[in-house]
């Protein structure tokens, strides 16, 4: 069957339905576009949001009901066509290249006349000896979510692999319910993809502190198991640690295929500029999928794996489809609720060349800013929300901090932003 449209319109075709894809439909309809929008996603329910899921939802104070991001009269009002639990399994586009037809796994080809990729990303997995023993679990989807809150409930004994966002909000839900929790991480500190090192150092003492044993520079060889169950995890040096669960996060692969069969360059991700077009000018990607350039960040493009940037991107990339101009670019944040403890992070420290600590680490109430050419460029705010609205603020200014009294913890950060630059962002 060929989905076709009254009046021959094919309209956009949106493969992803994720917060990006979610986006970029209700931005187009925002924009005053008129033509049929199919938002088609293969995850069985309607677009939900994944953050709680590391955290509300495994500690067990959010169920599944809460984590839809609109209601079915939300897309029916706004004639978003939402096709869950369907694939793209083939995609070609016409002799111009402006308009095609995707072939799904449900209701036969869809042909459009616009399309977005929004894909997403995939959890990398583990290759080793042992890697589908029952009780190894990774988390992205509900389904995994469900799954491993279910296990959380019998196991007594966690391993998780992968000492970044998803390995250590794991593990602080598996250690509230009082289960024995390691953390078995390949690089010599925690969160080194997000944070620097002093965020680094305090989460390792602040999770040991909990009671989860954090093992830094070691490799995993293999997962041991009886009766197809897994029973431990061995070590580069041989150490096993047993465990009746083991949780997999050790990062995502970004989700190029259907780019690829479309021809369109990829390296590390969907090649987007800064209007979030594709090496194709007509089609658009944002979110996971995509590695972008960012004013800021001028030395390399790169991907930026969050919520923030797959909502922002979305914009960006339905501005372009109704050749609209493209907002400003967004600053970066990220956030990361681990147990008790709030991590917000506003900019990309990459390529600091100095930090300075404002407050005590030991209290729990931090924040880290890091320059470069004695330029403010990034923070990252452990309990202090509002010295990361401050930072965020002065990011989106273009503006500093002034460094000289940034630790004067009794001074409001946002009464130490410089003067705005002339390149101020979107907030
Ligand atoms: P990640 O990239 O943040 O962390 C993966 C960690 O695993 C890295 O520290 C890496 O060095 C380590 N690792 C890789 N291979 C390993 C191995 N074989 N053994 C031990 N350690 C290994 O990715 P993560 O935590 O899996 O998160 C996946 C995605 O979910 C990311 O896109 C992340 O941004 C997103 N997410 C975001 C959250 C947030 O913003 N709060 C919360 C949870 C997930």
């Amino acid at each position: 069957m060929t989905n076709e449209h009254p009046g021959g319109t094919a309209g956009t075709l949106i493969i992803g339905a994720g917060e990006a894809g979610l986006q970029l439909a209700v931005s187009l309809r925002q924009k005053g576009y008129t033509d049929p929008v199919t938002l088609i996603g293969a995850e069985d329910q309607s677009p939900y949001q994944r953050p709680p899921l590391s955290k509300a939802f495994l500690g067990g104070d959010m169920d599944e009901e809460n984590l839809a991001l609109r209601t079915e009269e939300f897309y029916s009002k706004h004639e978003i066509d939402v096709l869950p639990g369907t694939r793209v399994t083939d995609i070609v586009l016409d002799e111009e290249g402006h308009g095609g037809l995707a072939t799904t796994s449900r209701d036969g080809a869809i042909s459009f006349s616009k399309l977005a990729l929004t894909t997403g990303s995939r959890p990398r997995k583990l290759n080793l000896p042992g890697k589908d023993l029952d009780g190894i679990c990774y988390l992205r989807g509900i389904p995994d979510a469900r799954s491993l809150r279910t296990r959380l409930a019998k196991a007594s004994r966690v391993v998780v692999i992968g000492g970044g966002f998803i390995g250590l909000e794991a593990a602080a839900a598996a250690r509230q319910r009082g289960l024995a929790v390691t953390v078995v991480e390949t690089f010599d500190r925690l969160l080194q993809r997000v944070a620097a090192p002093p965020i680094s150092d305090f989460y390792k003492k602040a999770h040991e502190k909990r009671g989860i044993d954090i093992i830094l520079g070691s490799g995993v060889t293999s997962l041991h198991g009886s009766d197809k169950k897994v029973s431990g995890v061995e070590l580069s040096d041989g150490t096993v640690i047993p465990a009746d669960l083991v949780i997999v996060g050790i990062g995502v692969e970004p989700r190029t295929e259907l780019a690829e069969k479309l021809g369109l360059a990829c390296d590390r991700g969907i090649i987007v500029d800064s209007g979030a077009r594709t090496s194709n000018p007509d089609i658009v990607a944002a979110g996971d999928c995509t590695i972008q350039p960012h004013p800021r960040y001028p030395a390399e493009s790169i991907r930026v794996e969050s919520v923030q940037n797959a909502v922002d991107q979305a914009k960006i990339a339905a501005s372009s489809l109704l050749g609209h101009p493209s907002p400003a670019p967004a600053v970066p944040w990220f956030w990361s609720d681990q147990g008790d403890l709030k991590l917000q992070i506003a900019g990309l420290s990459n390529g600091y060349d100095d930090f300075l600590i404002r407050g005590e680490p030991d209290t729990e109430h931090f924040t880290v800013l890091y320059y470069r050419d004695g330029h403010f460029i990034a923070a990252d705010a452990v309990n202090s929300p509002h010295d990361f609205m401050a930072a965020k603020r002065a990011l989106t200014l273009g503006s500093t901090i002034d460094r000289s009294r940034a630790t004067e913890t009794g001074l409001p950060l946002k009464a130490l932003i410089g003067e705005p630059s002339t390149e101020s962002l979107r907030n």
